[in-house]
């Protein structure tokens, strides 16, 4: 195939997964405006409305922006990162890039993460996008250890083509009814305000561009493991 045929066909698959994520984005997105709506309808219909409940209002009205606006920044970083080209990345530093936007997280403080690399492996990959699946993989596994605890990561190369990056925490693991459900758009068990519930949806969008795979399974030790499969780039090592 032609470098410009590969290249609109990528076009047309990120915009077919953006398409498939729309009906979820306007029915996330039209229930904070309709809650917005009908506060400033209260707030506007009565006379000498009270403090308490202006305070109330204007507080439920925040919320409800902050959450249309985590949503459009998220689907905002995804189209912005998806123009960077695939290209060789190299693992090992990228994996150190997303360890050290972590740590200097509000999370890091009280982390440990170990990390055993691949010297010299290359994945094929756009690297903003890369590194946008490699934190909210972190950063998930630190929320669920609320912070504290050991997060282990090993990046391996499995076959000729392929590298295996699995990363552990000490966390709670996923409930087995929620394993099938957290790459869904929108599945989200935080509270209102924290989690959009896009991270891994679009983790899976990205990682199966590039032609690898993501999964997710509770290690028997405990834990949650998440499993990514990454396309060897050739002759980049
Ligand atoms: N390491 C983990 N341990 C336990 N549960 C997890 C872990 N990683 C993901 N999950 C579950 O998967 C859900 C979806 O994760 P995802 O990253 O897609 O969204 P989120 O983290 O809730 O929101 P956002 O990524 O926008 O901050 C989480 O809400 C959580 O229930
Ligand atoms: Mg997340």
């Amino acid at each position: 195939m032609s470098e410009e045929k590969e290249t609109v066909n990528a076009q047309m698959q990120r915009l077919a997964s953006l398409g498939f994520m729309v009906a979820g984005v306007c029915h996330e997105v039209s229930n904070p405006l309709a809650a917005i709506h009908s506060m400033l309808q209260i707030l506007q219909s009565k006379r000498g409305v009270t403090p308490e409940t202006l305070e109330k209002g204007l507080a439920s009205i925040g919320s409800n922006i902050a959450r249309v606006l985590a949503i459009t920044k998220r689907l905002g970083d995804f189209s912005r990162v998806g123009s960077d080209p695939p290209g060789p990345v190299a693992m090992d530093a990228a994996v150190e890039e997303a360890i050290s936007l972590l740590r200097h997280s509000s999370y890091g403080a009280g982390l440990r993460v170990e990390y055993r690399g691949a010297p010299g492996a290359a994945v094929l990959a756009r690297p903003g996008s890369l590194q946008q699946v490699l934190f909210n993989i972190l950063l998930n596994a630190a929320q669920a250890m609320q912070g504290a605890g050991l997060i282990e990561a090993q990046a391996r190369i499995v076959d000729a083509k392929t590298l295996v990056l699995s990363v552990r925490d000490c966390g709670p693991g996923i409930p087995l009814e929620n394993l099938q459900r957290v790459f869904e758009p929108f599945f989200t068990t935080k509270q209102a305000g924290e989690g959009t519930g896009l991270g891994l949806a679009i983790s899976y969008e990205i990682v199966h561009e590039l032609g690898g795979a993501i999964r997710a399974y509770n290690h028997p030790q405990g834990g949650a493991c998440f499993e990514l499969l990454l396309p060897l780039c050739e002759g980049a090592a």
